[in-house]
């Protein structure tokens, strides 16, 4: 009979707003996590840049260091949460080399190198846990990769950004700019002084190439995301988006599609998205993060919590700990994600969709049909189509950046919006594209892809 240990070492890499909080709650719940696990986790250290540096929670000076490698060689269980990808990457190298297992929340990393590191652990026999990577708090990752395993996932839609989701959520409900709730994200702290990973997309897309790997146990990369951010959403994206009854969102899917020749595989994408504003993610206010989860068998999930922070972060941090604890008092190998099928990724052009389109047209006979034509010639159909003389709209025109109605204006042009069945992405732009030729449009005002109708 094996012994069973009466403590397991902890190594903390990193003690941020995130790792401050895990340094709490080692120390603070000690006796709790002891209960249920059955060892106790005893932290060894805690690596950092600047051991004397202040801390949000501190702890006894001599439990910091600046030898990351002496540390990570000391312990049972690893938790990462320095972010970026070095010196991360080696460090979590080393410690599953070491045959430690390792909880990170690093999403750059894992979706960058997620399937590289998977393999490792799986080869040491170890483990490698990344609730934190996804969601914050959000129990997502573990029902995705267990919960659903005897499902087939067929998308999942994710508010994954809580800074997009603040702004946007204040352009809607207050009508402020972009550049104004931009401004009051960060005042907030949502968002870092240079915003360029939220507010393009990028931290949605490495979250996006996460969720596909689990939901559909295959690997991806975040180079096969398709990313675009928020920063060129304006007020007149979202008077359009209002009066069609919908909200923007800034939304990471992930989507098994066939292709017209019969090949399966998998779209996934980041992109500013119309909702119809009784769709569950639309419901999704300030910070929060959500994610929606389609299935063959369960239908329709959602999960929904605060996606970012310090505590609610380290929450899923020590689920992850405890989880690998308890495994190490029983023993026995490790399980990690080790993704096993085969799904390509596909262009984005490959995925299905909807737009809206809303148009500045002259008001003259045959506008209607011309526009109706260009659509039908690309294969497209219309779903719905409504014209508003300009004079009517002048909220809308005026808030379109860059543009302005004359105080003489005259009612000599429409607006007019499109929304079209769904269609392959790629037929869709062109469409666009045609549409911006025609002498009859005198401006493109908006044009946002529609998902959840
Ligand atoms: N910057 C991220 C967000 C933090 O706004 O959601 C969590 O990854």
């Amino acid at each position: 009979m094996t012994d069973t240990p009466q403590s397991l070492k902890v190594a903390l890499l990193g003690a941020g707003n995130v790792g401050s909080q895990v340094a709490r709650i080692l120390t603070e719940d000690a006796a709790m996590l002891e209960a249920r696990i059955g060892a106790r986790l005893e932290l060894v250290g805690v690596f950092v840049r600047n051991p004397d540096a202040p801390r949000d929670y501190q702890l006894p000076r001599e439990l910091y260091t600046a030898d990351a490698a002496q540390l990570v060689d000391r312990a049972d269980i690893v938790i990462e949460l320095l972010g970026g990808i070095e010196p991360a990457k080696t460090l979590i190298e080393r410690a599953i080399a070491n045959g430690s297992a390792v909880v990170t929340g690093n999403k750059a990393l894992l979706a960058q190198s997620g399937s590289e590191l998977f393999r490792a652990a799986a080869d040491a026999g170890t483990q490698l846990s990344f609730e934190a990577s996804v969601g914050g708090a959000i129990p997502i990752l573990r029902p995705l990769r267990d919960s659903l395993s005897g499902d087939r996932v067929t998308r999942v839609m994710g508010i994954a950004n809580g800074t997009t989701n603040y702004i946007l959520d204040q352009m809607d409900t207050t009508g402020a700019a972009f550049a104004d709730a931009l401004a009051e994200a960060q005042r907030l702290g949502y968002a870092e002084a240079d915003p360029t990973a939220d507010v393009e997309g990028h931290d949605a897309a490495a979250k996006a190439a996460i969720l596909a790997n689990l939901a559909f146990h295959a690997p991806f990369s975040l180079d096969q995301v398709h990313c675009e951010g928020i920063t060129s959403i304006t007020a007149a994206d979202n008077e359009a988006a209002a009066e069609a009854g919908h909200v923007i969102k800034l939304l990471a899917i992930a989507e098994r599609i066939r292709t017209e020749d019969g090949t399966d595989g998998a779209v996934l994408r980041v992109h500013p998205t119309l909702l119809p504003r009784e769709h569950p993610l639309a419901a999704v206010h300030g910070a929060y993060n959500a994610v929606f989860v389609e299935a063959e068998n369960a239908g329709h999930l959602m999960f929904y919590g605060p996606g970012a922070g310090g505590a609610p972060t380290a929450s899923a941090v020590m689920g992850d700990t405890v989880s690998i604890a308890r495994r190490l008092v029983r023993g026995g190998a490790g399980r990690t994600h080790t993704p096993k099928a085969v799904l390509p990724a596909l262009e984005v052009g490959e995925a299905t969709t909807s737009y809206m389109i809303v148009l500045r047209v002259a008001d003259q006979p045959g506008v209607l049909a011309a526009i109706a034509t260009v659509v039908a010639e690309h294969g497209v159909s219309i779903e719905a189509m409504r014209q508003v003389p300009l004079a009517e709209d002048d909220a809308v025109y005026d808030a379109h950046e860059g543009t302005g109605v004359p105080a003489s204006h005259e009612p000599a042009e429409s607006l007019l919006r499109i929304i079209t069945h769904r269609a392959r992405e790629r037929a869709l732009a062109s469409t666009v594209t045609a549409i911006k030729e025609l002498d009859v449009v005198t401006d493109v005002v908006s044009v946002l892809r529609v998902e959840g109708n």
